[in-house]
């Protein structure tokens, strides 16, 4: 790997910070506005076509230099995983051994995303580790080198190495481009059941009803024609929300469509499940109107609800 000044996009990226003995990095959830899956490719995945937003729920990543040769993961959750499991400990992996680094860190998650929702919080842990370490270790790898070790970590990992609020996603998801389609702030409520999602598992599912169905068209492939490529200044959100995996996900999980529907409930008409679920959010005007929808919701005892907006 050729090594690259250090870049200007990264300097000026405030989500990375210096700290006596190593770096914070703040990692943002994602919700995705707009979710089509287009066609089987002979790697297993599917091409999409999405739109990421990255929202202010999020987790704190601090790396420090610790003495030894090895990647630590310390955290206050017990449903992330400690070791090789986790995708901030494989990328933390990737980075030391191609520049063969022999020093030990320690990855602290203060983790805050809930896991497996369909909200990206491990891939953000990725992208985040992946930029602390470049800082701590002085790699200067460039966005564009970055996004290279975030697409071989995950298809959503990319997203959060680039520093865009909003973006269209592609191929796997891990084609990024910015996306201006909404200039304002948008606010959401975003409510999770106790459930963890398998995302490979909802691929399955999917492709198995379209095999049944053996006719794609049933499945929307006239939807891309209208995807929200550019945004435009007359663009609504309820023209765009949209996920392709709902179907599936609620079949499976029919407290998933339930929740959707007691949103609606909430007055929320505008509500989508994010990614593969089982997180489903709702489009709300604001912080407060937000909040007061957010103290009802919360009544439910197995449901983690939170008030976010889009991270600028
Ligand atoms: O890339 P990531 O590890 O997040 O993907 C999890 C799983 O979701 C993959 O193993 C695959 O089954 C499915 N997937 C897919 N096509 C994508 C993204 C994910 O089939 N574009």
């Amino acid at each position: 790997m050729i090594k690259k000044k250090s870049p200007d996009i990264l300097k000026a990226d405030k989500r990375i910070q210096k700290i006596p003995g190593g770096v914070k990095v703040l990692s943002y959830a994602k919700l995705n506005l707009y979710l089509e899956i287009l066609d089987k490719r002979p790697d297993g995945y599917h091409n999409l076509e999405t739109i990421f937003e990255r929202v202010t729920l999020k987790d704190e990543i601090v790396i420090k230099r610790v003495p030894g040769n090895s990647i630590r993961i310390e955290t206050d959750s017990t449903d992330t995983p400690k070791g090789p499991g986790n995708l901030a400990y494989q990328a933390a992996k990737l980075l030391k051994k191609d520049f063969a680094i022999s020093a030990g860190v320690v990855i602290k998650i203060k983790k805050r995303i809930p896991v497996g929702a369909g909200l990206g919080g491990g891939s953000s842990n990725a992208a985040s580790t992946l930029l602390g370490l470049n800082h701590l270790w002085d790699l200067g790898l460039k966005v564009e080198a970055l996004k290279e070790y975030a697409a071989r970590l995950g298809s959503d990992v990319a997203f959060f190495v680039y520093n865009y609020p909003l973006a269209r996603g592609s191929a796997r998801g891990e084609r990024i481009e910015p996306w201006s389609g909404f200039k304002k702030k948008l606010w959401h409520v975003i409510v999770i059941p106790r459930l963890n999602v398998s995302t490979a598992c909802i691929y399955r599912d999917l492709d198995k009803a379209r095999k049944v169905a053996g006719n794609k068209r049933t499945f929307g492939l006239l939807r891309i024609k209208n995807a929200p490529v550019k945004g435009s200044s007359s663009l609504r959100i309820k023209d765009i929300l949209f996920n392709r995996l709902e179907e599936v996900t609620f079949k499976r999980y029919p407290q998933v469509e339930r929740l959707k529907r007691d949103l609606k409930a909430q007055g929320l008409k505008n509500a989508l499940m994010s990614g593969s679920g089982s997180a489903v959010f709702g489009m709300v005007e604001g912080r407060k109107g937000g909040l007061k929808i957010a103290k009802i919701l919360r009544r439910s005892k197995n449901l983690k609800v939170f008030v976010a907006a889009t991270a600028v």
